[in-house]
């Protein structure tokens, strides 16, 4: 079953915190000339049009992205965010298209690194596909996301990062997701797996900050943001980011931007960040 269509979400709060990470994360992997990979498990289509009939239902991206992409932010967005005012930049000052996680990634990557892209929606599919047709760097394919990242494992490049987000519409995705990470880690421990979570049902958040609290994970790092207050009846209130082996200014960076993301982004005066370690570094 795949009724999940991300064209209601774009440009939402939790695409801000998920796009933040992932492009910070880039941006590490990028002090070193060294090649790297990019893999997206789930990645969408890939670009999206603010204006569909779709996010005309939604509105999502008005308490989102809109509410950031022309302010003064802090220096540490600037990499995404010149991303959004290039990709807009004929629409006379209106946001009219938002990046998936693959355009940030074909953006931010460089010529000697490499994307690795799966996708299994039959609509999505052809147009992410479309948005790298001359792109050598990146292969993109139709098929089980947890599938492509076993295949992909270990990577030639040995360094690199996996992004993890998929719809969590089914409850055994929970499940899936940890067992990805682990079966991951054993073919690649220094990769950095960066797992997307949205804050919906406590239990469910629970189950996935025990089991990423597990001794024998390498560093791991939680990040989570909600823009209204926890109440696990009415839709998602928040959302998080669980990173395993996170670069190391990761935390501190973080901790410098989630205040003012919270602040820009809140939804009710109890709004709130979370940033710990659920694994400590050694
Ligand atoms: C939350 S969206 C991805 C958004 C994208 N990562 C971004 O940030 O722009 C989840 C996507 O996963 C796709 N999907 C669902 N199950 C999948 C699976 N088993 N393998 C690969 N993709 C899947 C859905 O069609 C949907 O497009």
């Amino acid at each position: 079953m795949l009724s999940y269509r991300h064209s209601f979400h774009a440009g939402n709060h939790a695409d801000v915190l998920k796009h933040t990470v992932q492009s910070l994360i880039l941006q590490s992997l990028k002090l070193k000339d060294k090649a790297f990979v990019y893999i997206d498990t789930h990645a969408g289509a890939g670009c999206y049009d603010l204006h569909s009939k779709e996010m005309d239902k939604t509105g999502e991206y008005l308490d989102g992205i809109q509410r950031l992409w022309q302010q003064d932010c802090p220096a540490a967005l600037q990499p995404y965010l010149d991303i959004i005012k290039a990709l807009n930049n004929d629409s006379d000052g209106q946001l009219q298209s938002y990046p998936g996680s693959p355009l940030l990634a074909k953006e931010l990557c460089r010529r000697q690194d490499r994307l690795r892209l799966s996708e299994l929606h039959p609509a999505d599919f052809p147009r992410l596909q479309s948005l790298f047709e001359q792109d050598r760097r990146t292969q993109i394919t139709k098929t089980d996301g947890f599938s492509n990242l076993r295949a992909a494992l270990p990577p030639i490049e040995r360094r690199g990062m996996v992004l993890i987000d998929p719809p969590y519409e089914l409850d055994h995705e929970y499940s899936d997701v940890v067992k990805g990470v682990m079966d991951g880690l054993k073919r690649w421990a220094s990769g950095t797996f960066a797992i997307w979570y949205p804050v919906v049902h406590s239990k469910d958040v629970s189950f996935l900050e025990r089991k990423f609290s597990a001794a024998e994970l390498p560093a791991t790092l939680q990040i989570e943001l909600n823009v209204l207050p926890a109440n696990n009846r009415y839709g998602m209130t928040g959302s998080g980011m669980i990173v395993v082996n996170p670069p190391w200014k990761l935390k501190q960076q973080m901790e410098d931007l989630l205040p003012w993301l919270t602040t820009t982004l809140s939804q009710s005066p109890e709004a709130q960040y979370k940033l710990k370690w659920l694994v400590r570094e050694a």
